[in-house]
């Protein structure tokens, strides 16, 4: 394993092994912790061409942990105002000797692009368009597993704008992996794409019977940035049909988790007293994402490989 590009080129057995070692860097009083610095005297460069929170600083505070250098190249203030190309950026930062590109754009397929111009330093995709966003299903699946434990027993609902999500694909794919049986879609048609019939999932229009007797249900952001101009056009009734409220968790399983990739738009897709409350593991979801991340890097630059 050399780049994290996608779920999709993942095997069941290298998934658990990434779950296996994030949960190792998990405390008994929940703080994440490196073993070792596996890290120390590697650089990671984050290049972000879109903006981020979640992603992006708990990649810098992974990589941190495990003793590397990091780099966060600023684009508002980098030679790309000049014109630079994704491809020149890309092979000036290979040659300040990184030693794993992290890197976030808004065209799908970047990351794939960029991992073919390298031979030795490792390309981990943080998000290209609506196509993967790989770590993030890979957290998804910790917060699932810490939460629910056996994941073939489970029912999974994906609720809202499947369509502009790379979310979702990747955590279809990630879901399907682990052995998920029950996967539903919930969305309007115009939020659905063409290919929604393939995804491998049930797909449901009306929210609360979509979400009856669920294990999880995962709502998602309208992604206006990728989104055409006047496709949504009223968050209320948007809200009022797929936001995620108090009365429709009575339809979920009793003691179903909700989550969020974040970032979250309250009263929009989720509900404040819902996003706030017992059931809400969208915070939670940050964290284990720090110790994906680290897991990620440790395997791809710690000479930690994955079992054969
Ligand atoms: N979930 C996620 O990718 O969040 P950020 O955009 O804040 O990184």
């Amino acid at each position: 394993m050399k780049h994290l590009l996608t779920i999709d080129r993942l095997g069941v057995d290298e998934i658990t092994a990434i779950l296996d070692m994030a949960e190792s860097f998990i405390q008994p009083d929940g703080r994440i912790q490196a073993i070792q610095p596996v890290l120390a005297g590697k650089t990671v460069a984050n290049l972000f061409f879109e903006p981020s929170t979640r992603t992006r600083t708990t990649f810098e505070l992974a990589a941190k942990k495990l003793g590397a250098t990091v780099v966060n190249l600023n684009i508002e203030m980098s030679s790309t105002k000049k014109r630079e190309t994704i491809k020149d950026t890309f092979l000036t930062m290979l040659s300040m000797q990184c030693d794993a590109i992290v890197i976030r754009h808004p065209e799908a397929g970047t990351a794939e692009y960029l991992a073919q111009l390298t031979d030795g330093v490792s390309v981990i995709n943080a998000g290209d368009g609506a196509h993967a966003h790989p770590t993030q299903a890979l957290l998804d699946l910790l917060t699932i597993r810490r939460n629910k434990g056996e994941f073939s027993k489970l029912s999974v609902a994906i609720v809202g704008d499947i369509l502009h999500s790379r979310v979702a694909r990747s955590q279809l794919a990630a879901l399907k992996a682990v052995g998920v049986k029950d996967i539903r879609i919930i969305a309007p048609p115009f939020l659905l794409p063409e290919d929604a019939e393939q995804m491998g999932a049930t797909i449901y229009d009306d929210l609360n019977t979509g979400v009856k007797d669920v294990d999880v249900i995962i709502t998602l952001r309208l992604q206006y940035e990728r989104m055409e101009q006047g496709l949504i056009k009223d968050e209320q009734e948007y809200f009022q049909q797929f936001g995620i409220k108090q009365e429709t968790l009575k339809f979920a399983k009793p003691d179903a988790i909700v989550m969020h990739p974040g970032p979250i738009n309250r009263e929009v897709e989720i509900a404040s007293e819902v996003a706030d409350g017992a059931q809400s593991l969208i915070l939670q979801q940050v964290t284990n994402g720090l110790a994906v991340r680290m897991a990620v890097m440790q395997i791809l630059i710690g000479q930690q490989p994955l079992p054969a």
